[in-house]
């Protein structure tokens, strides 16, 4: 029996040398995209923030970033700002790993809980982050624009460390980003 699996993603520490792709990643997956000075507040002027990105695994490919996110870990919260994956990468678990990357790191920075926000309508983040069992507790009315939309503040804790294997059993293959186990 053939069976595709997403792999272990390669994640890593953006720098500013990653700001044109995220750049470019960001203004694919938003209405309101971040802007290049929004990423370079984060990159080198913030002591709380963590970027991570997954770099496409073929070097000097068009989409060199797909998948990055952006959070805080100040003292005991960790807030989620910002989570994106390309279109052509989604559903094979990026988010999962990235989200998961941010609770290990922040429940060893001695985090307690986590924040953030989400559009009303975007169900698939919702169902994201219900994954891991964080939970609506807020609304705040007309808070999105392009368009008006209410935020939706969710809220883990305690936070726990997510089990790593969960979502890298299930099959799918995407190009050079996945690779295939066979079980006899
Ligand atoms: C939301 C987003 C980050 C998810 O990224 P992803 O790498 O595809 O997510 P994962 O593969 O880790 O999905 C994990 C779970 O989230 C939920 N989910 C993800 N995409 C979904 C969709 N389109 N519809 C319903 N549920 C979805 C599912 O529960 C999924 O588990 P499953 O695949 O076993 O059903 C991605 O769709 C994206 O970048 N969207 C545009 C930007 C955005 O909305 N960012 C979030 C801002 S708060």
């Amino acid at each position: 029996m053939t069976v595709y699996a997403s792999k272990n993603w390669n994640i890593q520490v953006a720098t500013l040398e990653d700001l044109d792709a995220l750049v470019a990643l960001e203004e694919a997956c938003f209405s309101v995209p971040w802007s290049r000075r929004n990423f370079e507040a984060e990159l080198e002027g913030n002591q709380f923030s963590h970027v991570f990105i997954v770099p496409h695994s073929e070097y000097g490919h068009k989409i060199q970033v797909i998948g990055y996110m952006c959070a805080w870990m100040v003292f005991e919260e960790i807030r989620f700002l910002n989570l994106a994956v390309h279109q052509e990468f989604r559903r094979l678990g990026l988010a999962t790993q990235l989200i998961s990357q941010a609770l290990h790191i922040g429940i060893e920075e001695g985090c307690c809980r986590g924040m953030l926000e989400v559009r009303a309508s975007n169900q698939a983040a919702k169902n994201l982050y219900e994954s891991f069992h964080f939970q609506e507790y807020a609304t705040r009315k007309a808070y999105y624009t392009r368009p008006t939309e209410d935020g939706i503040l969710m809220t883990l804790e305690p936070l726990v460390p997510p089990s790593s294997e969960r979502r890298y059993e299930r099959g799918r293959l995407v190009g050079s980003q996945a690779s295939i186990h066979t079980i006899s």
